[in-house]
């Protein structure tokens, strides 16, 4: 079963999406160009790219899909210009810079998905100064909204679920992000924009204070945040659920601790608070009435939603002194037999004599060598150009 041939297969079914990189594609690369696709799943772009002439396309991928890449690209006929290099962005160099990066790397809410972590270190790392990303600015919008379907998954757990207190689950519920399609939500008015970022050169974290003001009456559960993101000059690409042709991804509900009846004329604050890199948000909600009474003062934050356990909190601070588990000293063998020489089954044999108290058979001891040869094992001389680091 391969859920992620499946998710690929989505992500090329949605013509919005794939129009509009295709427009901005060709309209930004010019024959002979040299192009880094980060993150290139079936490989999209990089074809796209040779379509329009590229010269060169290094197609950067992280899973293993990329072995399907490589046999799309020469089933099309461009396997001699796409370089397949498989690893994460951040950690492969390249043997020449690009003239353009592309990438779909936005997430329900623009940044999620690494898109600015990945493209700040690719301006740095990949790309000719000068050089173009695709997309190039990235926004971020708000609208506040009535949208009792989503609530209730969030207070699904206070409300004694098979007859049991499930509080503790409600913390963490409020103060997560929702991905939703909000097509049974009431906006309580219009969106207004929170962010806009030059996508070669993004802040890594993003401190907004906005104000909405309320249109229409109604309940008001949270707010509703999503993306546009600028692909070429005039080409623009959202998740936006105010336009006619929205690409087909969700958007993201930011639940507030309760629901507070507004009125119009009634003024919302949003102070967000974003660290792009960890994926840590925060949101302060007020609502002013007409009269100026305070009607909501919500505070969440993802770090009180993150399903952490105290254990691991613990080994997170800086004063932490680690020791290595049982496992750690296993892993050390692993890599410490690493030297070029030795062979998988000799160090897969060493590993299981060594450490027998920890693998039920040789095939377990095989499969947790196999967990680290993966990312952490080469041929002694790499024969590629494109490298890992
Ligand atoms: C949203 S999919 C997009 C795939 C393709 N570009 C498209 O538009 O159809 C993102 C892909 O990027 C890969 N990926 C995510 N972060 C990466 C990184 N830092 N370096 C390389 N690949 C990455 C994922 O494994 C996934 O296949």
């Amino acid at each position: 079963m391969s859920m992620i041939l499946d998710e690929h297969r989505q992500y090329l079914s949605d013509e919005v999406r794939v129009g509009l990189y295709r427009k901005a594609i060709s309209k930004v690369i010019k024959p002979g160009d040299v192009v880094v696709d980060l993150g290139c799943g079936t490989g999209i772009f990089g074809l796209m790219a040779c379509q329009a002439g590229a010269a060169r396309v290094y197609a950067i991928e992280a899973g293993s899909i990329i072995d399907l890449a490589r046999d799309i690209a020469e089933a099309n006929g461009f396997a001699d210009r796409i370089v397949h290099v498989h690893g994460l962005s951040g950690r492969i160099s390249l043997p020449e810079r690009a003239d353009v990066m592309v990438a779909d790397q936005a997430g329900h809410f623009g940044f999620e998905a690494g898109l600015l972590k990945y493209f700040r270190d690719g301006a740095k790392r990949l790309l000719k100064s000068g050089g173009t990303a695709i997309p190039s600015r990235l926004e971020q919008w708000i609208a506040p909204v009535s949208y009792p379907e989503a609530y209730r998954n969030v207070e699904f757990w206070n409300s004694r679920p098979i007859g049991l207190n499930f509080v503790p689950a409600g913390i963490v519920a409020h103060n997560t992000g929702y991905p939703a399609d909000f097509f049974k939500a009431r906006f309580l008015g219009r969106p207004v924009r929170l962010s806009s970022i030059d996508t070669l050169d993004p802040p890594r974290t993003l401190k907004a204070s906005i104000s909405l003001s309320i249109t229409s009456p109604g309940l008001l559960h949270g707010f509703c945040g999503y993306f546009t993101a600028q692909l070429a000059p005039g080409i623009v690409m959202t998740n936006s659920p105010f336009v006619r042709s929205p690409i087909n991804r969700r958007r993201v509900f930011f639940p507030v601790q309760q629901a507070v009846r507004v009125v119009p004329g009634d003024k919302m604050t949003v102070a967000m608070n974003i660290r792009f890199d960890e994926t840590l948000v925060s949101w302060r909600v007020q609502v002013l009435g007409r009269d100026g009474t305070l009607k909501l003062n919500s505070n969440n934050s993802t770090m009180q939603g993150m399903l952490m356990a105290l254990a691991d909190l613990r080994k997170i601070r800086p004063d932490f002194a680690p020791a290595l588990t049982p496992w750690g000293t296993a892993r050390k063998t692993v890599i410490n037999l690493f030297d070029g020489v030795r062979t998988l089954a000799q160090i897969e044999r060493e590993v299981f004599n060594r450490h027998r108290e920890l693998f039920p058979s040789a095939a377990d001891a095989a499969l947790f060598v196999a967990e680290v040869v993966v990312p952490y094992g080469d041929d002694a001389k790499p024969e590629s150009s494109a490298s890992r680091s």
